[in-house]
């Protein structure tokens, strides 16, 4: 079982964002093939809008986008986490987000599963961690829960016990959810009314999207 981890911290695993994740990983296990990939040791620039993705199914900015989509298509999971910054994602993670546009339009995560740790300094988490499970949601995965806290202070959380043991508790929830190909009923109207408005949108654009019509044509 491969998953893929994410964080959008620029402290990295450091910060107290990296220090939720951390116990996430924990319950992961020791069986699962992990891969972390912390943006701020990574190259990864702002989408252009170039179309470029849409067209030929690759992104021509010279950094590493290509190389996370890589590890996010061999996956069987992937984990995100990021700091509450001003009610959203960190700009790290959010050109992240803006470059799997092509991922997005053909929900090319379908059949893979997602979990979010966030943290931020006092603010309620709500719209963020649904704005983050609409991410995954509309790459076609499955979203298995997420976990979320402020801080007390520097890699430090309120009732932090019970915090880390849910924690834990996403980590082998999202690989029991691999293991035995879970459903969640709940997520299924959203990504269905989602992936027929993306296979509209890509049919209306075919003589453009190129790569993303083929890509349609070749699945169901
Ligand atoms: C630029 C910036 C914006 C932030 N915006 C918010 C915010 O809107 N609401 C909030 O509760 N905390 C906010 N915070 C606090 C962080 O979310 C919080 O300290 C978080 O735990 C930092 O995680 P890290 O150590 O992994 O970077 C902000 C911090 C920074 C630096």
């Amino acid at each position: 079982m491969k998953i893929t981890v994410i964080i959008g911290s620029p402290h990295g695993m450091r910060g107290n964002t990296g220090r939720l994740l951390e116990e996430v990983m924990v319950g992961l296990g020791a069986t699962t093939e992990l891969e972390l990939l912390d943006l701020s040791m990574l190259n990864l620039q702002p989408c252009l809008g170039c179309d470029a993705c849409h067209k030929s199914g690759i992104c021509h900015l010279p950094d590493d986008y290509e190389m996370i989509k890589a590890r996010l298509l061999a996956s069987d999971g992937f984990i995100l986490a990021s700091p509450n910054y001003i009610f959203s994602v960190t700009a790290q993670l959010k050109a992240l987000f803006d470059r799997s546009s092509s991922l997005i339009h053909c929900l090319a995560l379908e059949g893979k599963y997602g979990a979010v740790a966030v943290t931020s300094g006092g603010a309620d988490h709500d719209e963020l961690l649904r704005y983050m499970v609409r991410y995954i949601n509309s790459t076609g995965a499955q979203s298995v829960g997420t976990v979320s806290s402020f801080v007390t202070g520097r890699r430090s959380f309120p009732k932090q016990a019970e915090l880390f043991e849910k924690a834990r508790e996403l980590g082998s929830e999202l690989c029991r959810c691999i293991r035995e190909q879970d459903h969640f009923p709940d997520q299924a109207g959203y990504r269905g009314s989602f992936k027929a408005r993306m296979k509209r949108l890509v049919e209306s654009r075919k003589e453009d999207w190129s790569f993303e019509f083929q890509y349609w044509q070749n699945r169901n």
